[in-house]
């Protein structure tokens, strides 16, 4: 009987070899059936919530993890300017071609399409970063927030909104629904994976959504986003 574990990708990747093999199927197929400018829209609320919290002003460098479209670095553009840039990094090769073709014609955002924390930026490279809905999925949760915090200038500002968390049941299913795993956090958990990796936690807040006229309230309006700001000490 063979000693080795059976694959768990699809395809003939593996992700013994390559941890993040399956949420980039996942990712890549979004964005070819459209869902990147779905989430645009469905995220634009809770991640305006978090980007705020940056206070970007120009001359900034700032830094989207799985920026998926890009949609908040062209937010960011236009408030960093010429002296500053807006970086978006995603692992699905379809979402940063996306990315690329929105942000045609702006002359200080780039995109790398990387699995994040595997890369050479230098240290505290960002006055602010951000991240929607992703941070459940990296493997190794707690590398990627240390490797955030040395990304970070002192006093710069790490804004983190994700709907995935333990005190909003409806979003346990999303692993076993997607057949990606994904870390389940508490708001405790949260604060204290902040903390550990040298954040000091300057808010942490559930965002709730204002309901649609008509619509039926669910989880986005009761619960809401969680959102967490860490600051690295100056
Ligand atoms: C739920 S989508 C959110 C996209 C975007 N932040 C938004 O609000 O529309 C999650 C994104 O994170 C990306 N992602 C997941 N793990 C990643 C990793 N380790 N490094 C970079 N991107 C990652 C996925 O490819 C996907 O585009």
């Amino acid at each position: 009987m063979s000693d080795q574990a059976p694959l768990a990708s699809n395809g003939d990747r593996d992700v013994r070899q390559d941890p993040h093999a399956r949420v980039r199927d996942v990712f890549d197929d979004w964005a070819t059936r459209g869902r990147a400018e779905g989430m645009e829209t469905g995220h634009a609320f809770g991640a305006r919530a978090g980007f705020e919290r940056l206070e970007l002003a120009p001359g900034d460098h700032y830094l989207d993890l799985g920026c998926g479209n890009g949609y908040t670095v062209r937010w960011a553009a236009p408030l960093v300017g010429d002296e500053g840039h807006a970086v978006g990094i995603d692992l699905s090769p379809n979402m940063v071609e996306r990315a690329r073709a929105a942000s045609a014609g702006l002359g200080n955002v780039q995109f790398d399409e990387s699995a994040f924390p595997q890369h050479c930026l230098p240290r505290g490279s960002f006055r602010g970063i951000f991240s929607m809905e992703v941070l459940y999925y990296l493997p190794d949760l707690d590398g990627a927030l240390l490797e955030i915090a040395r990304l970070l200038m002192p006093g710069g500002r790490f804004a983190c909104v994700v709907d995935y968390y333990r005190e909003n049941a409806d979003s346990h299913s999303w692993p076993d629904d997607l057949g990606v795993p994904m870390t389940l956090l508490s708001m405790a958990g949260w604060r204290a994976a902040f903390e550990t990796a040298g954040l000091a936690v300057r808010e942490q807040t559930c965002v709730p959504w204002p309901l649609e006229p008509g619509a039926e309230p669910g989880w986005k309006h009761t619960q809401g986003s969680l959102l967490t700001v860490g600051e690295l000490p100056a």
